[in-house]
């Protein structure tokens, strides 16, 4: 059982608060993602909950223990680490096989289990060379060898993917997420890339300046961020947040009127909607403006548009084509619609569902 719990957990260096009242329950075999900006706490976390750095406040518990005396070497985690942190002097082979000598794991079994992650890994080719003679993918996943060679009762995975070039990544990524659903391990992993985040969690947690902001299933984090940081943090490209006014329902911006809104709040908001829940059209709909750049994708056309200091995207067909400076018009329904405090960021209204 590798339920890991953390009440109230902080961490301080002298008045610099770099993690800030940290609560939450991670379930047995979950696959949980730390999601957030650069500084935002997510390596202290990890190193805390490892054993690495002392706790200023709180408790960490792995099942029904409370570990915050514990060494790291006797909490049965895994981590693999920002820097790989592989010895160059050893071989891959070697290197797998460290954490079972240091565990005095009996000598008989590590050569079968040292094959055994190798293989998952996709090393086997590669076990009689020393690191520095490998991609940065293959060390990658000599790391990730290390830490399954002796299935731990939980994974720590600090931005694993972090040296790889983008299409590395995604096979690097399917094989984690397979990995994992292999071999039932509870991890914790670090990212600052929501797409990263969005396609192996079970449940983000998503952290800014020390503070988690929200925890959910990704759908729930995209379709319900819980402020203006989230919704700005999710999704590529991010929802969309328009500064404005709202009245008896209806929400006015330069060039934008949406009605059919909430009616319990009224003042200064921030509108929120996503590129795609909105579609271009050529006159009426809650939207004009003139047509700030347009980017093809491949799949679709994005429409880029300057209300105010935001720029607004709204996503279309692949075939949809618009003069740079053309006005248009769009289609913004209400039930796709986010209101958000206009100062404090956080959600006022849920979308409603006309
Ligand atoms: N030993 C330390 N003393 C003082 N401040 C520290 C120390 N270690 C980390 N910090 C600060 O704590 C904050 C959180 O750091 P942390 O390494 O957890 O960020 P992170 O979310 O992992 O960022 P990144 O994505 O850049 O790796 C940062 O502002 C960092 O400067
Ligand atoms: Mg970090």
């Amino acid at each position: 059982m590798a339920e890991i719990r953390l009440k109230n957990v902080s961490k301080r260096w002298h008045n610099f608060v770099g993690v800030d009242n940290f609560n939450l329950t991670i379930h047995d075999r979950e696959f949980l993602v730390l999601l957030g900006p650069s500084g935002c706490g997510k390596t202290t976390t990890m190193r805390m909950i490892a054993g690495l750095e002392d706790i200023s406040d709180g408790e960490i518990w792995l099942g029904d223990r409370l570990v915050n005396k514990l060494e790291p070497k006797d909490r049965d985690i895994s981590m693999v680490f920002q820097s790989y942190g592989l010895y160059p002097n050893m071989s891959v082979y070697e290197n797998i096989r460290f954490p079972l000598r240091v565990r005095r794991v009996p000598k008989e079994q590590h050569h079968e289990k040292v094959m055994q992650a190798a293989k998952m890994v996709e090393l086997l080719d590669f076990l009689d060379r020393r690191p520095a003679a490998l991609s940065g993918g293959q060390r990658q996943r000599v790391a990730l060898g290390r830490a399954i060679v002796r299935q731990p009762n939980v994974f720590l995975m600090d931005e694993p993917l972090s040296n790889l070039d983008a299409k590395l990544r995604v096979s690097t990524r399917a094989q984690i997420k397979h990995l994992q659903h292999t071999l039932q391990v509870t991890t914790i992993y670090v990212t600052h890339d929501q797409i990263e985040a969005m396609t192996l969690a079970d449940r983000v947690v998503v952290m800014n300046k020390g503070i988690v902001q929200q925890v959910g299933t990704p759908t729930e984090i995209y379709d319900n961020p819980a402020n203006t940081f989230v919704a700005s943090f999710i999704g590529s490209p991010a929802m969309n947040l328009v500064p404005g006014e709202l009245r008896d329902g209806t929400f006015l911006a330069d060039g934008i009127s949406i009605p059919s809104l909430p009616r319990d709040t009224s003042g200064p908001v921030t509108l929120g909607f996503r590129a795609e829940d909105a579609s271009l059209v050529s006159e009426g709909g809650q939207f004009r403006a003139d047509v700030y750049s347009m980017e093809l994708l491949g799949e679709a056309t994005m429409a880029s548009f300057r209300i105010g200091e935001q720029l607004v995207s709204i996503k279309s067909d692949k075939s949809y084509r618009a003069e740079i400076g053309q006005r248009v018009h769009a289609v913004i329904p209400s039930s796709a619609c986010h209101l958000f405090d206009a100062r404090t960021g956080t959600r006022v209204s849920q979308p409603h569902k006309s």
